[in-house]
């Protein structure tokens, strides 16, 4: 590609839209849904221990490589990587297959959350949650099934969320995903705040705080706990996923990396930790009402969100307004994390079709829009989601950030993406950030063998082989097949690059960055 088609690329206007659109991909489900469990499980308030090792030695210096890559080598995860290092371009056809399968269960998640703000005002589950969501909401068949009956009251939102991201997504980089996450970021901030202040005021708050905070110090010489943290810093800060290297190539030359990842790390650390408490306090409130103790009504994931919520709204004082806080913050935090990860696959397709922004959408967003629909807007739901989650997004990222991380290092890329970066942020980083990449080759290397043990001597979750070995195992399989012929069709227009000379002109042309 010549690099007067780079000076066309999309640009973010400044570093504030860039941030917002960074904490807007990282502030997601994970951290609504995800990090309030997994630290009440992993040792409560001693997990912090690990968490800030994890963020401040793996989830940071991980992020600074990846806007490294993006920036230096302004592509999609396929064309950076292929810019790097020739024998990388896998990877990046890999992360956009996986965001391919991650955004096509995400949307209805979010569509869910969104049917349930609604139903918050009505109050639609009844007495019984479960048997609502379960039967009369997701109309899931008992046991593991593959059907494909259309289920409206799923399906609508689920249309409604592509048809949003769509839209938004269309409008552009600038126009359309850093003015989105501008607006709605701030919002679920308020939003949340709000839910939390009202959840404080539930009585047995003060119990919900306590479990998920009392240090539990033995966890910390158990490995499980280790990779736990590590886990959740990955998931949650979305690195490893193609998505900050896409984001990170829509920056001006001149852009402070390390000082916008700092911010983006912390801002998305504070807000799990705000989640933790808002939803703690909710849980604490329900184990007093039922007269149990937190450790059996604490849950993660689609537990808490579509049952144990739903109960909590039941009884609690001012239950709608905590519903619709609730389940309209997790709408916003999902929504501006779809858009990070359809933006992956659309700025693939533009890069290797030379499509423009508009078509390049639709031609991503229409297939993955109908796969979405007939996976689950139907009544085969449920089980496929949880394999596809398991097997892609945290079994996949690992082993594809293990490898794609093994590459750099064995390839000695790490000088040249340390100089890229000391030479524009204010932040500079040294021996110890190769140190620290180091380090975490090793600890997402020793969670792969851990990930991989567990899920061959026992079917995950108990599903049965052949659904394991169809949307798990196949599905996986399929992907790694693909990213390598993917990665075997030539790119048009394809030149020498020179990052360097790339750079230099455009600063020339554009100036600094505010
Ligand atoms: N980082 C996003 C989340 O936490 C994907 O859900």
């Amino acid at each position: 590609m010549s690099d007067s088609n780079q000076s066309k690329r999309e640009t973010f206007s400044n570093r504030r839209a860039f941030m917002f659109a960074a904490i807007g991909s990282a502030v997601g489900l994970g951290n609504i849904w995800r990090f309030p469990y997994v630290t009440y499980d992993n040792g409560g308030g001693a997990f912090i221990v690990p968490y800030l090792i994890a963020l401040l030695t793996a989830g940071i210096p991980l992020l600074f490589l990846d806007y490294a890559i993006g920036h230096r080598y302004r592509g999609s995860p396929p064309l950076a990587f292929r810019r790097l290092n020739r024998a990388l371009e896998p990877f990046g056809w890999w992360n956009v297959l996986a965001n391919v399968i991650i955004c096509i269960y995400y949307a209805v998640i979010i569509g869910w959350a969104a049917s349930y703000t609604y139903y918050s005002l009505v109050g639609a589950w009844g007495a019984d949650p479960q048997a609502f969501f379960f039967k009369d909401y997701l109309h899931m068949a008992d046991g593991v099934s593959v059907g494909f009956d259309f289920v409206a009251k799923v399906l609508g939102p689920l249309i409604g969320v592509w048809i949003f991201t769509f839209l938004i997504l269309a409008l552009g980089v600038q126009k359309g995903v850093a003015r989105s996450s501008s607006f709605f970021m701030p919002l679920l901030v308020v939003m949340f705040l709000i839910m939390v202040a009202i959840a404080l005021t539930l009585p047995g708050a003060a119990k919900g705080l306590d479990a998920l905070f009392t240090p539990d110090w033995s966890k910390l010489s158990n490995p499980s706990v280790w990779v736990a943290a590590y886990g959740q810093i990955f998931f949650s800060l979305s690195i490893c996923f193609g998505i900050m290297v896409t984001y990170s190539s829509y920056l001006k030359p001149k852009s402070d990396l390390t000082g916008t990842g700092l911010v983006v790390g912390f801002a998305n650390s504070s807000f799990e930790v705000l989640a933790g408490i808002g939803v703690f306090a909710a849980l604490g409130f329900m184990a007093t009402a039922a007269g149990k103790e937190v450790s059996e009504v604490a849950s993660s994931g689609i537990g808490l969100a579509f049952i144990a919520f739903p109960t909590i709204i039941n009884q609690a004082p001012f239950g709608s307004l905590i519903g619709v806080l609730f389940f309209g913050s997790l709408v916003f935090a999902g929504i501006t994390s779809m858009i990070s990860i359809v933006e992956v696959i659309i700025a693939a397709v533009q890069d290797k079709l030379r499509l423009g922004r508009v078509a390049a959408t639709f031609a991503v967003c229409l297939p993955m829009g109908i796969v979405s629909a007939l996976l689950f807007g139907t009544t085969t739901g449920l089980p496929v989601l949880d394999v596809m989650d398991k097997f892609v997004n945290t079994y996949g990222i690992v082993a594809a950030g293990f490898l794609y991380v093994l590459v750099l290092v064995a390839t000695k890329k790490l000088p040249v993406l340390r100089q890229h970066i000391n030479a524009i942020s204010s932040f500079k980083v040294g021996t110890l950030w190769y140190v620290f990449v180091c380090t975490t080759v090793a600890m997402l290397g020793y969670m792969l063998f851990n990930d991989t043990k567990t899920l061959l001597a026992e079917n995950y979750e108990g599903y049965p082989d052949w659904f394991l070995d169809t949307f798990g195992w196949g599905m996986s399989l399929g992907l790694i097949v693909l990213a390598l012929l993917l990665s075997l069709l030539p790119w048009r227009m394809e030149n020498k690059f020179n990052p360097d000379e790339a750079h230099k002109s455009d600063e020339t042309r554009k100036g600094e960055q505010s």
